[in-house]
């Protein structure tokens, strides 16, 4: 069933470098409305457990380090079409290959510490919707 929310959240690099504001103001401009948002931390097994599609390759221990080292903003963010013009505004996983204009290209430092997540459907944009807001807080 398609719907008209997302996922997303602000990573570790991000959020320590102080681009969390900037971020927000594009995500805002580009027409999301911000339905929950909080500033959090996560273990490291529970940043396994969010990436647990991700078990077993190369990088998964690294990614677990890297997103329980500091302080995370995940949100759950409305707009039509939210998914996919998320991960338009989001750009490439790698931000050398990133276009000009998208969070990554902006914020991010490499393939790693890349500023931000979004939803890859609206099945995983709800599962993890309920990972950090469990129903509740929505406004
Ligand atoms: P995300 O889930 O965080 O929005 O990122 P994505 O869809 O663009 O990329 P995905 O394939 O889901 O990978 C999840 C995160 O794992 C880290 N990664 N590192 N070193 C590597 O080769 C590598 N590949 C992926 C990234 O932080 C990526 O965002
Ligand atoms: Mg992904």
């Amino acid at each position: 069933m398609a719907t008209n929310r997302t996922f997303t959240m602000i990573k570790p690099d991000a959020v320590a470098d102080g681009h969390s504001g900037a971020i927000i103001k594009m995500i805002e401009e580009a027409g999301f409305r911000i339905v929950s948002m909080k500033k959090t931390l996560l273990t490291n097994a529970r940043a396994g457990e969010f990436y647990a599609v991700h078990a077993g390759r190369p990088f998964y221990g690294e990614l677990c380090d890297y997103m329980s080292s500091g302080a995370i903003i995940p949100m759950i963010l409305e707009k039509d079409n939210a998914v996919a013009d998320f991960r338009l505004l989001v750009g490439a996983t790698d931000p050398a290959k990133a276009d000009e204009g998208t969070i990554r290209k902006l914020f991010a430092k490499s393939i790693g510490a890349n500023a931000i997540h979004g939803s890859d459907s609206d099945e995983n944009a709800a599962i993890e919707g309920s990972f950090f807001f469990g129903g509740l807080e929505q406004f």
